[in-house]
């Protein structure tokens, strides 16, 4: 397993103590979080709204959508048969910081799983709290990690981090919920762990995503396995595999192989034609 970006207890806990001030409106929803086991969302006040939609393109509402009752933990916004999960906020870094993931997510064995060169350009696409951007990071020394979010608190959090640490090859940016603004053909890997599913616009972003990785470029999709009822999360938090590639097909993507080596996720490798 790789090892873990060297940050100091002390700075750790100075930061996540900042940060749970900071929300400690949303604590509650976190503790819930905990409890079961399994990344529950929800929405705060501050956070873009899953619906929100950048002036000038109202009109461009596409005819992939069909809208429903939302269930407890999704929108009602449904694409390809899959309702789209509430988008987490900010208050959630603790839980996406937990130590636990170690051994859950084994994020050593993702990050060696992506096969890096040491110059690759890596986009973390919903890059949260950076948890796998700091990772790659330090796999692509004469690259970069581009950590990609809609939520410009997650992107200060990465920011900080990034300067504590002294690290030099990390960027932030901030995507809309519809595209990632990411210049074309410039991104030799793209991947997104536990976030496509809270994608308000998953057409929209995986073709921005598409757009912007090289020919013959890789996306990795990570997303825990919805056939098996013995992962604790909430379904529409999971992905089946099935789904994946038919969303993946959808952009144009080809899959190339899903490796199974997580405890409770898919791993799976798409390809943009070269
Ligand atoms: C559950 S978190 C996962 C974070 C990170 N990938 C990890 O595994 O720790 C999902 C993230 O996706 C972000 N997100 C949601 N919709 C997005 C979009 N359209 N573009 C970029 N980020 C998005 C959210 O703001 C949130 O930070």
């Amino acid at each position: 397993m790789k090892s873990l970006p060297t940050i100091s207890a002390a700075l750790c806990v100075r930061r996540l103590a900042a940060i749970a001030l900071a929300t400690a409106a949303v604590l509650p929803g976190l503790r819930s979080l905990g409890e079961e086991g399994s990344d529950s969302k929800q929405i705060t006040a501050k956070d873009p709204a899953p619906n929100h939609r950048e002036p000038g393109t109202e009109n461009r509402e596409s005819s992939h959508y069909t809208q429903r009752e939302p269930t407890r933990d999704g929108i009602g916004k449904v694409y390809m048969g899959r309702e789209i999960a509430k988008v987490v906020g900010h208050g959630a870094i603790r839980w996406l910081e937990r130590p636990e993931r170690e051994r859950e997510e084994l994020p050593g064995k993702v990050v060696e799983n992506m096969e890096l060169k040491p110059g690759h350009t890596v986009a973390d696409i919903g890059a949260g709290s950076g948890y796998f951007t700091f990772r790659v990071a330090k796999k692509v020394p004469e690259g970069k990690a581009i950590a990609v979010d809609i939520n410009e608190k997650m992107l200060a959090f990465i920011e900080e981090r990034e300067k504590e640490l002294g690290m030099k090859n990390i960027e932030t940016h901030h995507g809309t919920i519809e595209d990632t603004k990411l210049p074309e053909d410039t991104v030799d890997l793209a991947f997104m762990v536990d976030a496509y599913h809270e994608f308000s616009h998953p057409r929209e972003m995986m073709e921005s995503i598409v757009e912007a990785i090289k020919p013959g470029g890789r996306v990795i999709w990570i997303e825990y396995r919805k056939e098996d009822p013995t992962v604790a999360i909430k379904p529409l938090h999971k992905m089946t595999q099935a789904q994946v590639k038919k969303e993946a097909a959808a952009v144009g993507l080809t899959h190339l192989e899903t490796r199974d080596f997580l405890p409770s996720q898919h791993f799976m490798i798409f390809q943009k034609p070269k």
